[in-house]
């Protein structure tokens, strides 16, 4: 049982600097003790490098904010998450904005026929150039692992599409864009909002996703943006949204996939120790990955 933890301190995808803080917070808060105690071996790789933008607030390419970092920065951690998973051992990547994504799916997707996804998140992140209203790449990571968007961003890693529609599900989201939301319907991506979340319970729709996930795919990867969870429990996001999933329910969520062994690797994004309160948000990030990785309470 190995993990390999590959930092990503990347901020070009979105224009609040101290994203590219979060794998420090997060190492801070004790990811690599946290998970020997449950009997892995923690190989962490250390940090890609990334690019600093000079300036964050330059947007000179089309809708596209520090395109040629962001793409840059997705080879590099492709090849990184390419190599781990080649030397048999799970990738846990720490970002860093949510554009990381990008790489991480570059470098995992090419090793399953049928990758599935489960995107835990306020967001949709499925936007383009096009259809964006901010030009801020984190908002476009799932729409470029399904072959949508620029090329610099689609063509990683020398493949695309990464991803098929019907192998993702979508938990929490709370925030979606106009062209987001006619894309989801178009493609037709499964989607739990937080009605749903209210609705069913968190168990049902685990469960459900579960169910869904496990008889269409050959590996799961979790990508977990920290602003799926209620501000209230995890403040140190850039981009936080009022009425998320809590605490307790994204253990519960975590254990369930614990349970049903079907993650293969998981990335860990946006937790922005600047804007947080004592490190909380990076806390809880290494109290999920605890029970992701099989912490029992008893
Ligand atoms: N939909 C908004 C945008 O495209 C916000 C995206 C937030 N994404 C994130 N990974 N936090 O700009
Ligand atoms: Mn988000
Ligand atoms: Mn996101
Ligand atoms: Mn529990």
């Amino acid at each position: 049982k190995n993990i390999s933890i590959i930092g990503v301190p990347m901020d070009l995808g979105q224009m609040r600097r101290g994203v590219d803080m979060g794998p420090s917070a997060i190492r801070y808060a004790g990811v690599t003790e946290r998970l020997e105690q449950l009997n892995y071996k923690i190989d962490d790789l250390g940090d890609i490098e990334i690019a600093r933008a000079q300036k964050i607030t330059d947007n000179q390419e089309g809708n596209l904010r520090n395109l040629k970092g962001v793409s840059d920065a997705s080879e590099k951690l492709a090849a990184k998450v390419d190599e781990v998973i080649t030397k048999g051992e799970f990738p846990l990547v720490l970002g860093g904005d949510h554009s990381i994504a990008i790489g991480t799916l570059a470098g995992v997707a090419k090793h399953y026929k049928n990758l599935g996804v489960i995107w835990y998140d306020a967001h949709g992140d499925l936007n383009t150039a096009e259809t964006s209203p901010t030009g801020n790449i984190h908002g476009m990571p799932l729409a470029a692992s399904l072959g949508i968007g620029h090329p610099a961003l689609t063509n990683i890693a020398g493949y695309s599409p990464k991803i098929k529609p019907e192998n993702i599900v979508i938990i929490g989201a709370r925030s979606l864009d106009e062209g987001e939301k006619k894309l989801i319907k178009e493609i037709g991506i499964k989607v739990y909002t937080m009605h749903e979340i209210d609705q069913l319970g968190m168990a049902t729709v685990m469960a459900e996703a579960i169910d869904y996930l496990k008889e269409r795919t050959d590996g799961v990867h979790l990508s977990l943006d920290l602003d799926g969870l209620d501000p209230h429990d995890a403040p140190g996001v850039g981009t936080p949204v009022l009425g998320g999933i809590s605490y307790r329910e994204s253990h519960l969520a975590m254990e369930m996939l614990e349970d049903a062994k079907i993650i293969t690797s998981a990335e860990f994004v946006e937790v922005n120790p600047i804007l947080d309160d004592k490190n909380k948000t990076a806390t809880v990030a290494v109290a999920l990955m605890g029970s992701l990785f099989g912490e029992k309470l008893l």
